[in-house]
């Protein structure tokens, strides 16, 4: 896989290639960073960012929308705001598909990206100690991440988060049955001393039926400086952020955030190269 540096020389890898990106549901790195790496590897994107520029607005169908972007395009990227539709569309179309976020569901390419950083940081994933904290019921993220941590030997995962927003029960019941070892909580003071990454997320104000129930938890976490200082750690976020991580946190040793996000384009190069590339059609 190339790194950053690589990344940024154009390869013919793909040309000709049309990269076809379907976001129902808003974001600013995966679309971007899909299209950065697309055009990296000489090929070219078409698409819409949202329902309302689609003719969805005017009542198509999902399956109609896929089907005309199959016809276009070599593959497809898809975020939406219900779980499952990704999966549906792969169902109905021949050319390769990408869950680019589900609603409540997965992230995928998400934790790829997670999976290289940590590995580039820490230099191992075995014998991992993560703490995944906030809305471990809505974030994405932390479901595939979860995962694909199981995948891994001797990892600990310390799920920190209000009552109201701990990991589904489909996901611990998935790490239940692959032998990884958890601990829920709710205070990030009983696990920042035993860990070697935070993996904070965002609450999911848009998942709430009732905002009154946001407007109670949010800001239950915040991480910061001074909780940092002296501690082996590092600091990960898929970002957007809203006030969990302090901004004070930016410039110091702990932050990889950002180039957890920059890391999104060689590791979705590699993801596109293998799928277009190798697919026959
Ligand atoms: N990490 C992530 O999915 O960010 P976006 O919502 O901006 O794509």
């Amino acid at each position: 896989m190339e790194d950053i540096a690589q990344s940024r020389e154009i390869s013919v890898e793909l040309k000709g290639k049309i990269l076809g990106l379907m976001f129902f549901e808003p974001s600013t790195r995966t679309r971007i960073s899909f299209e950065t790496a697309m055009k990296r590897l000489n090929g070219r994107c078409i698409g819409f960012t949202s329902s309302g520029s689609s003719s969805v607005s005017k009542g198509e169908s999902i399956a109609d929308t896929a089907k005309m972007f199959e016809g276009y395009s070599d593959a497809l990227v898809i975020r939406h705001e219900l779980e499952g539709v990704s999966k549906f569309i792969s169902d109905i179309v021949d050319v390769p598909v990408i869950n680019a976020g589900d609603g409540a569901g997965q992230h995928p390419t998400q934790t790829l990206l997670d999976l290289y950083t940590i590995k580039n940081e820490i230099g191992s994933i075995d014998n991992l100690k993560i703490a995944l904290i906030g809305d471990l019921k809505f974030g994405r993220t932390v479901h595939s991440l979860s995962n694909a941590l199981s995948l891994f030997n001797n990892v600990k995962i310390y799920m920190v988060s209000p009552p109201e927003l701990k990991m589904p029960q489909e996901i611990l019941h998935d790490l239940n049955m692959t032998n990884v070892e958890y601990v829920e909580t709710d205070n990030i003071e009983d696990v920042i001393d035993d860990v070697d990454v935070l993996y904070v997320t965002r609450i999911q104000k848009e998942r709430f039926l009732d905002i009154n129930d946001y407007l109670k938890i949010k800001g239950a976490y915040i991480v910061n400086k001074k909780m940092l200082e002296g501690k082996d750690v590092i600091v990960m976020h898929p970002l957007p952020r809203i006030d969990e991580i302090d901004g004070d946190v930016d410039d110091t040793k702990y932050n990889k955030y950002f180039k957890q996000a920059a890391n999104a384009v060689p590791v979705r190069m590699a993801i596109l190269k293998t799928l277009i590339k190798n697919n026959p059609k």
